[in-house]
């Protein structure tokens, strides 16, 4: 074992303690990710900031993270003449058997453009998975993403977030001009951190409270505006662009990555989506009507498939394959031999 050491930089969009905190967090837990360390394998953590940063010590974000062992240090950086304004900088100090070359540094939001040479894409590589509620998407991509080092991105909860909105503001979610009139006074971000994906709605953290059937019905509908969906494309393209990504949804074959290097469509037959559905609900200790969640399936898939903008169907050039009677597991290593074989081309 001997002391290594990983780099890392975010950018701030505001300086305010919640943002600083929440971006060192992602930071950390992004340098946490790829290297594939525990908390207690830090010895240290020096961070510095660019002077136009006052509101927040970058090192709490670390202590609320539980990185509690190490030893913490903030400093100013000087004011240099056309350097990257709101930058927290960090230099993580690890114990480690592997060699300082296999270290990742991690090179977040306008960071990115300082050191694209440090910045590694993983092995470079996109993995779209597309169906329909239900079929397995989130909780095989989780896993995936885990296993191959990819950023997990979760596409419907983009789309559960413009919903909410709609549904706190009374907007009526068919209308295509009260939706589109509101969409660029809504501000959606995601943020991924220890491999989890976090949604923010002006701010707000809604990861939790898109999770209802009300706003997946929402979400339905207001997917099917064409400007909903350009916007929300856009910043999805945007994270593909600057990591390598593991990405469900309807629309990612088709639409999104249509050059990802893999591509699944999972599929299964409704009542057995609805069964898992009510059994995910079930483990929340959340009593669920198998019929209901089926008919809410059902018209779901109704409104997904048929919409005119970019529907939900499977790319030509995937790989579909029908989970109805398998497990977990059995898709986890499906998909991952997709992912081992593109690896290898
Ligand atoms: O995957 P989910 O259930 O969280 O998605 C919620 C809704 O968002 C889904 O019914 C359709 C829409 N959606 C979409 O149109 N395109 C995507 N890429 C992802 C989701």
């Amino acid at each position: 074992m001997a002391a290594r050491c990983i780099r890392g930089a975010v950018t701030v969009d505001n300086d305010t303690a919640a943002e600083v905190w929440a971006k060192t967090e992602s930071m950390l837990g992004e340098i946490i990710r790829c290297n594939n360390i525990a908390p207690e394998d830090i010895i240290s953590i020096l961070f510095t900031a660019t002077n136009d940063i006052k509101s927040a010590y970058p090192a709490v974000a670390a202590r609320k993270m539980g990185i509690t062992e190490a030893s913490l240090m903030c400093a100013q950086e000087m004011y240099v003449e056309g350097s990257l304004r709101r930058c927290i900088r960090a230099e993580v100090t690890i114990e480690s058997g592997k060699p300082q070359s296999g270290m990742r540094h991690v090179y977040l939001g306008g960071a990115q453009v300082l050191r694209p040479d440090l910045v590694k894409k993983s092995e470079g590589i996109s993995v779209a998975i597309d169906g329909p509620a239900g079929s397995g998407k989130s909780t095989v991509a989780k896993l995936l993403a885990e296993k191959y080092n990819l950023i997990y991105v979760d596409t419907g909860a983009m789309y559960r977030a413009v919903g909410l909105y709609c549904m706190e503001h009374g907007i009526d979610p068919d209308s295509r001009r009260e939706v589109s009139e509101a969409m660029p006074g809504i501000s959606v971000n995601v943020e991924n951190s220890m491999g989890m994906q976090r949604i923010f709605l002006d701010g707000r953290d809604v990861t939790s409270d898109i999770r209802t059937q009300e706003a997946a019905a929402y979400a339905s509908k207001v997917a099917a505006i064409p400007e909903v969906r350009s916007a929300l494309v856009a910043m999805q393209r945007e994270i593909a662009k600057n990591s390598s990504v593991i990405m469900d949804g309807r629309d990612i074959g088709t639409n999104v990555l249509t050059d990802a290097r893999v591509k699944v469509y999972l599929d299964a037959d409704a009542y057995e989506r609805a069964r898992r559905r009510c059994k995910e609900l079930e483990e929340k200790g959340i009593k669920a009507d198998i019929e209901k969640i089926a008919e809410e399936i059902r018209q779901r898939d109704e409104y997904d498939k048929n919409r005119q903008c970019n529907p939900l169907t499977a790319a030509a050039d995937a790989v579909i394959i029908n989970t109805t009677d398998m497990d977990i597991e059995q898709v986890q290593q499906a998909i991952g031999s997709l992912i081992e074989k593109a690896l290898l081309r």
